[in-house]
């Protein structure tokens, strides 16, 4: 989604503006712009496309060693050249690039308009500008804290000025602004990917804070322009991983499974005692054991991949666990429990749905911990401790290795809350046995990628499909049907095997493939009755299923995954329905990496 660029210091900004948007490139954006104070004033260039569109059109004269620069993903009006960031004042004077949403634009647009002001574009970010320009503040931070009391909503942004060209004004609420701290020069973004590249040495505003960003430092307020003192500190990253250029990211993040696997399993399995260590949870044994409840929250695949992190600590660790979706918790004012253990489980770590659910667990005083993939993003920061999932960047917008490294941080945590409490150690150990073995079971289903091709090619012909399962299966069908659909187009529906016959057997013919997961486990009998009725309603069937599991002589496409222990058992189910909308989207010529309407970060509400 939306990303935002800044650099104040020695060299010309634009190029290392337009640098850093194509770091951004890959969370998804429509178009693109970059603006530069200096001397004459403050200059725009913006268009809706590509960074290189943007760069090959740049005018040659566009210098200026202070900038801004801005990747829209569109909310507000559609993908225009004048919806583009940066926005300005129509005069020249200010130029603003903003993510987020403006709750209340609509109403100061009228206001503008009843002013005589001649508002350009459709979008909620332009009335900031025209705000700090009209504002009679002395200074910039002053024009900018004066504009955001006006302000209701979400935002991040970055302020540059005609009459202030020694520096830039970024705010923060809701929406991530990173400061990175150069040798005689500092750089913005929204993203560390943006900014590793010159620095690893990053300040995060907060949110309700304000900082004046200058060529030698900076220096952070509250809203009110108190003082906020706030010191950069040294982030832990390689900045060679965050070098995503290339393409074809699914298939690589797919076959990176085996070794993202082997990463979050590192150093944190104790075969001696048959238990996890996750020091990073900042919890003891007395509160592991006063936990009554765990709620799991995400959106998405991530949501899904918590509902098997929910079965995961009901089996393993015998507490009542449920995974609900993120974006809908906080509306239900939820009742927070001081005894059970919130999970916030995201790769990005910024969905702005799971980090305000976050916050609003925080704030009625529960405890939350994190299963975060991107170090220091800001969920990882907002909760009370966490797992970090080492699956390294993911840059298709389908999550694939973040996703099989959450449900291997949840099988960790599930050990280490079970073993605290009453999973025997035998238990336990058939547990580490059972994760040590699976990066290895991930190579093997993975290699069983071009069997996949032909079937996948026919699932692709099928404008409508089920995805059904039970109990732990019915997360894979999930997140199979939400893989095949975000990639494909096509509509896939997935369904708990058990309720078909309550309705949806109804759309059931040869034209409506079924994919059914059916592992070896005490419903396999009954899963397999159901396949029956599909079959005998002329449904084309593919069965993801384990090797031992007899189908009774159905007629379908089978897909045998190894077994592993029961309670792991979904992980290496879910792989198949991976590979089977990368072929089906691949066949149908479909840009895999980038699927239409979808950003790979999802920072507004
Ligand atoms: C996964 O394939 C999706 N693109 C999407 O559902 C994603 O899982 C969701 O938006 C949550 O993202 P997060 O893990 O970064 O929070």
């Amino acid at each position: 989604m939306c990303g935002i660029v800044g650099y104040i210091g020695t060299q010309q900004a634009a190029p290392l503006l337009l640098e850093g948007l194509s770091r951004l490139e890959h969370r998804g954006y429509d178009s693109a712009g970059v603006a530069v104070v200096g001397p004459t004033g403050v200059r725009v260039a913006k268009r809706a496309g590509r960074v290189r569109d943007l760069q090959e059109e740049l005018p040659k004269r566009f210098a200026g060693k202070a900038g801004i620069g801005h990747t829209r993903w569109a909310t507000h009006g559609p993908a225009t050249d004048a919806n583009a960031h940066p926005h300005t004042d129509g005069k020249g004077d200010v130029a603003v690039v903003h993510n987020g949403i403006i709750d209340n634009a609509n109403a100061l647009r009228a206001d503008l308009a009843d002013a005589g002001v001649d508002l350009v574009s459709d979008t909620d970010t332009e009335v900031l500008a025209h705000l700090i320009a009209l504002s009679d503040a002395d200074t910039l931070e002053g024009k900018v804290s004066e504009t955001l009391q006006r302000i209701d909503g979400t935002y991040g942004l970055a302020v540059l000025h005609a009459d202030f060209p020694d520096r830039i004004v970024v705010a923060r609420n809701g929406s991530p602004l990173i400061i990175g701290v150069g040798e005689k020069e500092m750089h913005v973004a929204s993203d560390l990917a943006a900014l590793v590249r010159y620095t690893t040495t990053v300040a995060h505003l907060e949110d309700g804070e304000i900082a004046t960003i200058t060529a030698t430092g900076f220096t952070t307020y509250r809203a009110d322009l108190t003082h906020a003192p706030r010191t950069a500190t040294e982030v832990d990253v390689d900045p060679a991983s965050y070098d995503v250029h290339g393409s074809d990211f699914m298939l690589r993040e797919m076959l990176d499974q085996p070794a993202a696997a082997e990463r979050v399993l590192r150093g944190r399995l104790d075969e001696r005692f048959g238990t996890a260590h996750l020091g990073g949870l900042n919890m003891d044994a007395r509160e592991t054991r006063a936990i009554r409840r765990v709620k799991i929250l995400g959106c998405g695949s991530a949501y899904y991949v918590g509902q098997m992190g929910a079965s995961l600590i009901e089996e393993l660790a015998r507490i009542p666990a449920d995974a609900e979706a993120a974006s809908e918790f906080r509306y239900r004012d939820p009742v927070i429990e001081p005894d059970t253990l919130y999970v916030a489980v995201s790769q990005s770590g910024e969905t702005i749905d799971t980090l305000l659910a976050v916050q609003e667990v925080r704030r009625k005083g529960g405890r939350v911990v994190g299963l975060v993939n991107v170090v220091g993003s800001a969920i990882a920061r907002e909760v009370d401790g966490g797992i970090y999932l080492h699956a390294g960047p993911e840059v298709a917008v389908a999550s694939t290795k973040a996703l099989t490294t959450m449900f291997l941080g949840f099988a960790l945590l599930a050990l280490q809350l079970g073993r605290v409490r009453d999973l025997s150690i035998a238990d336990g150990k058939r547990m580490v046995a059972g994760l040590q073995a699976l990066p290895g079971q991930v190579a093997d289903v993975l290699a069983l990628s071009e069997e996949l091709v032909e079937v996948a090619e026919q699932l692709a012909a099928a404008e409508s499909l089920f995805f059904v399962g039970r109990v732990r299966g019915f997360p894979v069908a999930r997140e199979g049907a939400q893989k095949f659909k975000e990639i494909t187009y096509r509509h896939a529906e997935a369904y708990q095997t058990s309720e078909l016959k309550h309705g949806p057997l109804a759309l059931i013919s040869p034209k409506v493939p079924t994919v059914a997961v059916v592992p070896h486990d005490e419903l396999t009998d009954r899963n397999v009755a159901a396949l029956h009725e599909i079959s005998a309603r002329g449904g084309p069937l593919v069965v993801v299923t384990h090797p031992d599991v007899d189908l009774g002589g159905i007629t379908c496409r089978r897909v045998d995954v190894p077994r592993s222990e029961r309670e792991l058992d979904p992980i290496l189910l879910t792989l198949p329905l991976q590979l089977l909308a990368f072929h089906a989207a691949t066949h149908l010529g479909l840009d895999v990496d980038k699927p239409r309407n979808l950003a790979k970060s999802v920072t507004v509400e």
